[in-house]
């Protein structure tokens, strides 16, 4: 079974069977995380980070050495400044960066542009595909047309996409990246709300979406859905 739980801002829990793969772990940091960092010991497979920005990077180290078998993917840049850095082995690390599957225990994870910035290595989004369902999560962006990209090359059943503004899409950019991605089965908006900063009404995001024919999903903050 395969289960997706958002932790609040960027955060986010994919369960595939009996593995468990989390994206930018800010849960420290995080005002809406519904646990607290110990619920991760022993029970995570993959940490995936997007970018180092902290917000995404967020419990990272201290979540490996929670989870001995647990590996690293993002950018080998950024892996590597982290475990030069954190003194983190190499065999928890997967090599990758922008690019084609990498399948880790049935896993298949890929990166994939976003239009962002960050301190070490480019920044990216994610993909992660298994048990049939396809998952697009985007990370930090901007809107950019090479989205088309991402959506006919993996086809996505679910994209998970920042809408607070700002740093990011807003929920009228993102609603046209959802034309481009075309997610076959929900979209779910992130990155909103974290922060006054980021703050937008998501409503705008939901009525745009519907209206061109797409399903928006909004959870609530430690909300599970099965995919
Ligand atoms: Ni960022
Ligand atoms: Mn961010």
């Amino acid at each position: 079974m395969a289960q997706l739980r958002w932790l609040g801002h960027a955060a986010t829990l994919l369960t595939f069977g009996n593995k468990n793969i989390i994206i930018d772990p800010m849960i420290k940091n995080n005002p809406l995380s519904p646990v607290k960092i110990d619920y991760f010991k022993n029970n995570l497979d993959i940490i995936i980070v997007t970018h180092d920005h902290y917000d995404h990077l967020g419990d990272t180290v201290e979540l490996l050495k929670m989870n001995p078998k647990a590996k690293l993917y993002a950018t080998y840049d950024l892996e590597a400044y982290l475990a030069e850095t954190y003194k983190i082995s190499e065999e928890s690390i997967i090599p990758a960066n922008v690019g084609g599957f990498v399948e880790v225990d049935g896993i298949k994870l890929a990166l994939t542009k976003a239009v962002h910035s960050s301190t070490h290595s480019d920044p990216t989004g994610a993909i992660v595909s298994a048990e049939g369902i396809t998952v697009y999560h985007a990370g930090d962006t901007g809107l950019f047309e090479d989205m088309k990209l991402i959506g006919e090359v993996f086809k996505p059943d679910y994209a998970l996409l920042p809408i607070g503004g700002r740093f990011t899409m807003d929920p009228y950019q993102a609603s046209i990246s959802v034309e481009f991605i075309k997610p076959k089965k929900g979209v779910i908006p992130i990155h909103y709300n974290t922060w006054d900063l980021i703050k937008v009404d998501v409503n705008d995001f939901v009525k745009l979406v519907k209206t061109k024919g797409y399903n928006p999903i909004v959870l609530q903050p430690g909300q599970t859905i099965t995919l």
